[in-house]
């Protein structure tokens, strides 16, 4: 058996880092109170795992609240943790922990939710407060000092680059064929910024890792933690109706003549029903199929051994624990057709639109007018966050929305008279999808919106009931007509009886 001590020795290339190794107590000892820090991180993937271990526990013993920027959502509890050691004064872009979301919901944590493109952007441009101290997981460090991320890029370079100090955790559970896959390209500063030199889903533009000065690296502490895997449950019934009826729509679209059977590059969300209705594409007329991502979850490899497709750029890896196990064995199988980029490229609204991208993200809910909810319960509670859905519907050749037509168990419709937060408007919606039906938005004017959003996508009684609130607000008019005193009725009798449906 070989010692971790050789190992990382093997890892760490550039021989005057090797003294740097250090312990994530001492490590952690970096970071002050009122600090910002940058943590790798995407969809629990390539996230730092002991550091942040390290100072949740200095935390709880002494004064300490820092500011957590991270690519996206972190595995090993590691918001929980920092939550209940009272270590988070404010928190972005992106989160998915309860207990970290129960703390936002009662107000003691600051979220800022972002585009997930828009982070780094705000970052250079000193619009919110720098990064003292960067943190991210690496699976190597190169001859030259440069670190090699491990699955998923997020904001990571930005943070190592923009950072006045750095933290490296050396993850020597991460597979050594990872090095390789990630295309490290930065914009340059404005004015001198360039166009974004990515013309197709397969084109690198910069190097597999990310370049600083070698003497910005503080601390190095080793860890053997495999990632978290994913949450995400099996496709069911009603997933598999929503692909099917986006396949239809595809096809639709095939014998129109405005896509071809590799249709266009394919972004799909976070979450269990955007993986299910990419793993539907399994068995589709479609093939040699592109994805142009965020996260790549299970679905992009179940696709892969279908033969469906060639190719996918994204920012992370994030798999159940089987796939995990069998992609990371398989890895050399896969990796020439895999690329992970930094989340301000996978997300980069220039490129969205350059590519064409067929945007697939989930609603919480959504309006007879096209409006999404991906965020707010209710309009008031704070579910993940916006994450990359903003980045990709704005700008996509086909923004669709996916939502099961009920929710707990039939008390709330998805399809409500108005939605009680905006992610997306309905100028930025062109397909709504549920278990039912498709409703295909494009060039219809609101009145039309709604008539097709009711009878394609909506389950009795909701249907007839919305039906009743739509003919009550044409009778007062308006180019989008609302009763503005019953917009809300449903939200609200959900709270006080606990179901959006009239005794
Ligand atoms: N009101 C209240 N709760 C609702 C709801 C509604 N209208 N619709 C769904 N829910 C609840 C579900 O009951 C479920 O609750 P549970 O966890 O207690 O079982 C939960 O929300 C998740 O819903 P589910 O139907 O399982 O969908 P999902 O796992 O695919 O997640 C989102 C859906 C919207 C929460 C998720 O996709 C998300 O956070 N999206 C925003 C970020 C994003 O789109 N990123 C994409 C680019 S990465």
């Amino acid at each position: 058996m070989r010692d971790m001590n050789q190992d990382y020795q093997e890892r760490i290339r550039c021989a005057q880092l090797r003294e740097r190794v250090t312990s994530a107590r001492e490590a952690a000892g970096w970071i002050g109170d009122g600090m910002t820090v940058g943590m790798s991180g995407f969809t629990r993937a390539g996230d730092v795992k002991v550091v942040p271990a390290a100072l949740a526990e200095r935390a709880r013993r002494e004064p300490l609240k820092i500011t957590l920027l991270t690519g996206a959502s972190l595995g090993h509890d590691t918001d929980k943790l920092l939550t209940e050691a009272g270590a988070l004064a404010r928190r972005m872009p992106f989160q998915v922990d309860p207990v970290l979301r129960a703390a936002i919901n009662r107000g003691e944590v600051m979220y800022i939710d972002q585009h997930l493109s828009e982070t780094v952007e705000q970052l250079r441009s000193r619009h919110i407060a720098p990064v003292d101290v960067a943190i991210v997981e690496a699976v190597a460090i190169t001859e030259t000092g440069a670190i090699v991320p491990t699955t998923s890029v997020g904001n990571s370079a930005s943070f190592a680059i923009l950072a006045d100090k750095v933290i490296v955790e050396l993850n020597l559970a991460q597979s050594a064929h990872l090095e390789g896959l990630h295309d490290i390209w930065i914009p340059r500063k404005r004015p001198m910024r360039e166009p974004v030199p990515i013309m197709a889903v397969d084109q690198r533009a910069g190097a597999p890792f990310i370049e600083i000065p070698p003497e910005k690296i503080v601390a190095i502490v080793i860890s053997d933690q495999p990632d978290s895997t994913s949450s995400v449950l099996p496709p069911d019934a009603d997933t598999r109706a929503i692909a099917g009826h986006l396949i239809d729509f595809f096809d639709a679209e095939i014998a129109a003549g405005r896509l071809t059977h590799s249709l266009l590059p394919l972004q799909a969300g976070i979450g269990t029903i955007a993986n299910a209705v990419l793993a539907g594409f399994a068995d589709s007329p479609f093939d040699h199929l592109t994805m142009y991502s965020e996260v790549l979850q299970d679905s992009t490899f179940d696709l892969f051994d279908a033969g469906k497709l060639d190719f996918a750029s994204g920012s992370s890896i994030t798999l159940s624990p089987e796939k995990s196990a069998q992609v990371f064995r398989d890895f050399a199988r896969y990796k020439d057709r895999l690329v992970l980029r930094p989340q301000e490229v996978s997300n980069h609204p220039e490129v969205i639109r350059r590519l064409g991208i067929i945007a697939i993200n989930t609603a919480l809910e959504a309006d007879i007018y096209g409006n999404i909810n991906s965020t707010h319960v209710s309009g008031t509670h704070m579910m993940n966050g916006i994450g990359g859905s903003g980045d990709f519907a704005r700008n996509a050749y086909l923004s669709i929305f996916a939502t099961k037509s009920l929710a707990k168990d039939g008390r709330i419709s998805s399809i409500v008279p108005m939605v009680t937060h905006v992610d997306h408007t309905e100028h930025d919606v062109d397909i709504i999808v549920t278990e039912l039906g498709l409703a295909d938005l494009r060039g219809l004017a609101p009145r039309e919106r709604a008539e097709v959003v009711i009878a394609n996508c909506v389950a009795e009684p909701y249907k007839t009931m919305l039906r009743a609130y739509v003919a009550e607000a044409q009778q007062r008019g308006g180019q989008t007509p609302h009763v503005l005193e019953k917009a809300f009725a449903w939200h609200t009798r959900y709270r006080e009886t606990g179901s959006m449906l009239e005794s």
